[in-house]
C-alpha cells in the first residue's frame, strides 16, 4: 500500500443482528469502523439499527432474510460480495432454542435447532469463503455456547448443534488457513438476552452460584471477545474456542 492509499473498510456481515448478542456484536463492529450488514428474519428493527449505527457516524446496511432458507441465505451472501466487491468478516450469531427433555424432543424441534444454529453456518461459511479467498483475508466467527461443550439437561438438539460448530470451525480453520481466514468460536455462557429472559429466577440464582465473576453476562461481553477475533491482528488466532462464561466451564 502507497503512503497516500487508505486502509480498505472491512464488510462484515452479523447474523441474528435484530437484538441481543448480534446487535451489541454489530454496533461494536461498526463504531470500529466495519461496514456492517445487519441479518436477521425481519426488516424494521434492522432498519432502525442502520439508522442509530449511520446517526453515530457508522456504515451500516440492513438486510432481512430467513437463514434457515439455506438458498436465500446463500444468496443474500453473494449479493452482499458482489455489492461490496469484498467480504472481510462473517459472524454466524443467529440462534433458536426449542427446548424439551429428549423422551419428548419431536422430530421436528430437532430439525429446526439443527438447520438454524448448525446448517446456516456451513451454508454461510460455504458461500462466504470465495471472496475471503479472493481478498486473501477472512474471519469468521461461530457463536456456539457452553450447552455444547459440558451439556444441558433440555437442549439435546442445541446442544448438539453448538458442539458440531467447533468440529466444523476447526476443520474451515485447517482448510482455509493458508487463504489468510481464520475460523474460530466465541461461545457464551449464561447472557441477558431475551432468548434467556423467561429462565426463573431460581435457575437464575443456581448459574450465578456457579461463576468466578460473580455477575451474569451481559451482550457486550461476547461483543468484545468477537471485536478481537475478528480483528486484523487476530491472525495467528484460528480453530479455537474461547468460552466467555464468567469462569462457569472453564474448559
Ligand atoms: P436472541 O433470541 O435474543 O436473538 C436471536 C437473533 O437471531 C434474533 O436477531 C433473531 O431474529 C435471529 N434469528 C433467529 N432465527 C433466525 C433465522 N431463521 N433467520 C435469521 N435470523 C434469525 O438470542 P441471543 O441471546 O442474542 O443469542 C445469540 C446467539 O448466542 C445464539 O446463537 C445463541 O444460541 C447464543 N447464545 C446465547 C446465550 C445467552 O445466554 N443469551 C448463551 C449461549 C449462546
Amino acid at each position: 500500500m502507497s503512503g497516500t492509499e487508505t486502509a480498505p473498510t472491512r464488510v462484515a456481515i452479523v447474523t441474528g443482528a435484530s437484538r441481543g448478542i448480534g446487535k451489541a456484536i454489530a454496533l461494536r463492529l461498526a463504531r470500529e469502523g466495519r461496514h456492517v450488514v445487519l441479518v436477521a428474519r425481519s426488516a424494521a428493527p434492522l432498519n432502525d439499527l442502520k439508522s442509530q449505527i449511520e446517526a453515530s457516524g457508522g456504515k451500516a446496511s440492513a438486510l432481512a432474510v430467513d437463514i434457515g432458507d439455506g438458498k436465500a441465505w446463500a444468496a443474500a451472501i453473494e449479493q452482499v460480495a458482489d455489492e461490496h466487491k469484498r467480504l472481510d468478516i462473517l459472524v454466524n450469531n443467529a440462534g433458536i432454542t426449542r427446548d424439551n427433555l429428549v423422551l419428548r424432543m419431536s422430530d421436528e424441534e430437532w430439525a429446526d435447532v439443527i438447520n438454524v444454529n448448525l446448517t446456516s453456518a456451513f451454508v454461510g461459511i460455504r458461500a462466504a469463503a470465495r471472496p475471503m479467498m479472493r481478498g486473501k483475508f477472512g474471519r469468521i466467527v461461530n457463536i456456539a455456547s457452553t450447552s455444547g461443550l459440558v451439556g444441558n439437561a433440555g437442549q439435546a438438539n442445541y446442544a448438539a448443534a453448538k458442539s458440531a460448530l467447533l468440529g466444523l470451525s476447526k476443520t474451515i480453520a485447517r482448510e482455509l488457513g493458508g487463504k489468510g481466514i481464520t475460523c474460530n468460536v466465541v461461545a457464551p455462557g449464561y447472557i441477558e438476552t431475551d432468548m434467556t429472559a423467561n429462565l426463573p429466577q431460581e435457575i437464575k440464582d443456581k448459574l450465578l452460584g456457579m461463576l468466578a465473576v460473580k455477575r451474569l453476562g451481559i451482550a457486550d461481553d461476547i461483543a468484545a471477545a468477537v471485536s478481537y477475533v475478528t480483528s486484523d491482528e487476530a491472525a495467528y488466532l484460528t480453530g479455537q474456542t474461547i468460552c466467555v462464561d464468567g469462569g462457569m466451564t472453564m474448559c
